[in-house]
């Protein structure tokens, strides 16, 4: 059994990031258990002298802890400003710092949903060169890029109405299984 944490690199109430993220952990296939970790919206903008004077913030610890029990990683996440919210990369740079990387050799696949037309890809063409950084297993396709993102999603319910996305959510999952299954040796 795989267990994949889902990551949300929006920390907004009505994120649909978020609701990107549900559907897909609803479209989990055999095999496969996919939860949302820990969250990291309060960890401190990453300095150095706060690791130096006192070492990793316990939240970070927790946080390092539960990315290294996972099997794989799945991140949803909007762009912001043609790249990757700054709270996502500050998580990212607080667990790039452990001697140990938690990221290392762990199989990430990414998706994103924007309000625009291309749907937060430059996002993922950054996050793909950062996680290779930290030695991540990077899943290539099929890709989930869900653009014009506010038609998409049931305002209500938060449900994806969007059929050809909701495929590609679920086709996505099945080859990640496969993937994960591929470099666990
Ligand atoms: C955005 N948005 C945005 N959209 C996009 O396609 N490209 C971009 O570069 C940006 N930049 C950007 C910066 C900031 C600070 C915000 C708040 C928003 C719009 C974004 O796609 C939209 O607000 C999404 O709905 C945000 O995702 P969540 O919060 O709904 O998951």
């Amino acid at each position: 059994m795989a267990n994949v944490m889902a990551i949300c690199g929006s920390l907004r109430k009505g994120s649909l990031n978020r609701m990107l993220m549900n559907a897909s952990i609803a479209a989990a296939p055999a095999g496969m258990t996919i939860k949302e970790g820990p969250s990291y919206a309060d960890f401190p903008i990453y300095n150095f002298d706060i690791q130096n004077s006192s070492g990793f913030p316990a939240q970070v610890d927790a946080y390092a802890d539960a990315v290294r029990k996972a099997d794989g990683l799945l991140i949803v996440s909007p762009e912001y400003n043609w790249t990757i919210p700054a709270g996502l990369k500050n998580m990212i740079d607080w667990l790039s710092r452990y001697k140990e990387v938690p990221f290392k050799d762990k199989p990430v696949a990414i998706q994103s949903v924007a309000g625009g037309l291309l749907g937060g890809s430059r996002m993922q063409y950054h996050l793909r060169q950062c996680l290779m950084s930290v030695d991540c297993f990077l899943f290539g396709k099929p890709e989930v890029i869900v653009n014009m993102g506010v038609s998409k999603f049931d305002a209500a319910t938060g449900a994806l109405k969007d059929q050809a996305a909701a495929d590609l959510v679920k086709q996505q999952m099945e080859a990640f299984g496969k993937f994960i299954a591929r470099v666990k040796d």
